[in-house]
């Protein structure tokens, strides 16, 4: 398998259950005309997250990790009328975007886009009380997942989920010699889930137009 056939199948998959969206389509080409890496989630794990949250019956979404507000939006599709989502980002540039981006979906009145360092902004969250999340999604730098997870669980409640992006990295997860931060940080991530009494959690390996990747879901179960 290559990642060429990965690309096709993704996009078979897309044509057939994602519907081209203008709100979205616009929030990728406004991300990539501003020259924004093009680490979003693809459409069709973006349309999973949506799913989650509605299965989840999600009224409040944390995300670590905005970019220009791909996921939020698909995230944001999930919550009803007077449901609120917190989005943490430390490039000025990527949440200034992100801000119009969800503006152009509609989404602006559910939707909070805070700047700063999530490790800064997470104890914010904890003091004011915000909380607690019905799901988080981490994705930001891979080096502090174990530091996210942490603060996700302190902001969850039981029976809250925690979704975590890109805990394969091409299998570089294996590699406990890396020199690569993100896969330490990765690594350090699993070790803490493993012993965290109170959750339930798996991963998935994935293929797709994003790579040989994977991530993790895990259940607050008290
Ligand atoms: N969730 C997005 C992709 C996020 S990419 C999507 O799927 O559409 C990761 C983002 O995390 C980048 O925008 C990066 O600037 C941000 N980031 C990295 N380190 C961070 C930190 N310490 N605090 C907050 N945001 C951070
Ligand atoms: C990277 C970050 C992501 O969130 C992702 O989905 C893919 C790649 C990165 O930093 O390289
Ligand atoms: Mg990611």
């Amino acid at each position: 398998m290559t990642q060429e056939k990965w690309t096709a199948v993704d996009r078979y998959i897309t044509d057939h259950l994602v519907p081209p969206d203008a709100a979205l389509d616009a929030a990728l080409e406004a991300s990539a005309r501003a020259g924004l890496p093009a680490i979003n989630v693809s459409p069709n794990q973006g349309k999973l997250l949506m799913l989650l949250a509605q299965v989840q019956g999600a009224r409040t979404i944390l995300e670590i990790g905005t970019l220009g507000g791909y996921s939020t939006i698909w995230l944001a599709r999930a919550l009803p009328k007077d449901g609120r989502l917190i989005t943490l980002e430390f490039q000025p540039k990527h949440a200034e975007l992100a801000r119009a981006n969800i503006e152009r979906a509609g989404l602006s009145h559910l939707v909070e886009v805070r700047l700063g360092s999530a490790l800064d902004l997470l104890p914010q969250l904890s003091a004011e009380k915000v909380g607690p999340f019905d799901l988080t999604f981490i994705d930001a730098d891979k080096e502090h997942n174990a530091d996210y997870f942490e603060w996700a669980l302190k902001l969850s409640r039981v029976g809250s989920v925690i979704v975590t992006d890109n805990v394969v990295r091409n299998g570089a997860v294996l590699d406990p010699a890396s020199p690569e931060a993100s896969v330490q940080g990765v690594r350090r991530f699993y070790e803490r889930v493993a012993a965290e009494p109170r959750v339930s959690a798996t991963a998935i390996q994935t293929v797709g137009s994003k790579g040989y990747d994977g991530f993790s879901l895990a259940r607050v179960t008290s």
